[in-house]
């Protein structure tokens, strides 16, 4: 057995969830905490004096001031849109066309989803992000490329190879058998492999015939145990297109419930412009809502209002969607939402934020038992936060009365240079 590590700082533990109880009584900040890392995982937390006595035989790493928190969890990306991110000029059927699917066709060359992969899982370490649910390309490989990656890391990924029989470009397409052998086939390579999740990943109903709808569909009713990830009410214009696709629907999650796609394992990303109905039943079975307000914003789909949604329970996560979002930092993120909330008269604190981005998540990806929070137990999966990362935020965390003041001065403006440190599977990866 290692020799275990005691991480000194300040430590943000949770205790409840700050979107049902008050803030206070959810999330702790304790100045002169600790976590002691053994092996993978996070054998303690608590104050650093009583672990040190503890543990006396532990190597100690002290970050001062430092916040430590949960590494963050991005509950919806497209590491394949690594190299795209920040395309200009265009809404999201145009700018789906124009840039995400010619670089989406580069991925036939298995080298360059590698390439990626490593790439995208770099970049977001070094912003302090954990494990992500990605979306791959309709390439099986994809899929391989970032698991490979992720398992060499000792990383939790969840993806899936991304299903698509209509409406893409050739070299783009699969058909519904095929996507269905080619998911199932994944399924039993890598569902469960160390810290592999998959998930069943029909991108979105106007790029699926109901056939392939059906067969996602029984896929996942014949692997419950997966996740299922989609977009869900993202832009106007789309919703309109859906109900021109699919006449008989009566709305748009109605095209997913039809064929089976709706459930406690879903994961419906943006669902921004939901009817009473579509949050009736979100409510009602528990189905995930992502939000993903860099790219709500980026690409002028909306402020969705989050706080209206865990007014009725409905479980949250929260999401850089790279790369229709604009950044791969989970702090320019919530800084985002922050914003989002504010056009529909909610100002969210910063310990709700940073719950969204860590245990929130978590729970929406059905993970929040092993990543998300500082536990015993829990994956030692760590970001290390300097609330004073620039000389900007430096002078405004001098002004201010109390700790969550520094914090949320780091949410509102902070980005990699905040990232002091990044720890994956009880090893400081970055820093
Ligand atoms: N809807 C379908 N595919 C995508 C995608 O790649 N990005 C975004 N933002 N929305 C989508
Ligand atoms: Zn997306």
């Amino acid at each position: 057995m290692d020799t275990p590590t005691l991480l000194t700082g300040q430590i943000l533990t949770f205790n409840g969830d700050p979107f049902v109880d008050p803030w206070a009584e959810c999330v702790h900040i304790d100045s002169a905490g600790a976590v002691l890392v053994e092996g993978a995982h996070i054998a303690a937390t608590g104050s650093a004096d009583t672990l040190k006595r503890l543990h006396p035989q532990a190597k100690i790493i002290s970050y001062g001031d430092h916040l430590i928190c949960p590494g963050f969890v991005d509950a919806h990306t497209h590491y394949p849109q690594t190299a795209m991110i920040a395309s200009w000029g265009k809404r999201l059927i145009d700018w789906l066309n124009t840039y995400t699917f010619p670089e989406e066709i580069r991925f036939a060359d298995r080298d360059y989803a590698d390439d990626i992969a490593a790439r995208y899982l770099d970049l977001t370490a070094a912003n302090g992000t954990t494990t992500m649910a990605s979306f791959a390309t309709i390439h099986p490989h994809s899929v391989d490329a970032l698991f490979s990656a992720a398992q060499a890391r000792g990383q939790c990924v969840v993806t899936g190879k991304t299903c698509m029989d209509r409406n893409a470009p050739d070299g783009l397409r699969d058909t519904a058998q095929s996507a269905y052998d080619d998911s199932k086939a994944l399924i039993a390579r890598w569902q469960g492999k160390g810290r592999a999740q998959y998930a069943i990943t029909p991108r979105f109903s106007p790029t699926s015939t109901p056939a392939q709808l059906d067969a996602m569909g029984a896929l996942w009713a014949e692997h419950p145990d997966c996740l299922m990830q989609t977009h869900l009410s993202e832009q106007t214009d789309e919703i309109e297109w859906v109900h021109s696709l699919f006449p008989q629907a009566r709305d748009y999650l109605d095209t997913y419930e039809a064929h089976g796609l709706l459930g406690a394992r879903g994961l419906y990303g943006h669902s921004i412009h939901l009817t009473p109905r579509e949050v009736d039943q979100l409510a009602e079975v528990q189905g995930r809502v992502i939000h993903c307000p860099t790219s709500n914003a980026f690409i002028g789909s909306g402020a969705l209002n989050l706080p209206a949604l865990a007014a009725r329970r409905i479980p949250l996560g929260l999401a850089t969607d790279t790369g229709g979002g604009s950044s791969f930092s989970m702090l320019r993120t919530m800084a985002a939402a922050y914003e989002a909330a504010q056009h529909h008269g909610h100002a969210m604190h910063a310990a709700q934020l940073m719950w969204l981005a860590t245990a929130g998540s978590a729970h929406a990806l059905h993970l929040g038992d092993q990543i998300g929070s500082l536990k015993a137990g829990h994956y030692a999966d760590l970001a290390v936060l300097d609330l004073r990362s620039t000389a900007a935020i430096a002078q405004r965390a001098n002004r201010s009365g109390s700790v969550w003041e520094d914090v949320f001065a780091t949410v509102m403006m902070g980005d990699d240079r905040a990232v002091h440190a990044t720890w994956i599977s009880g090893k400081c990866v970055n820093g």
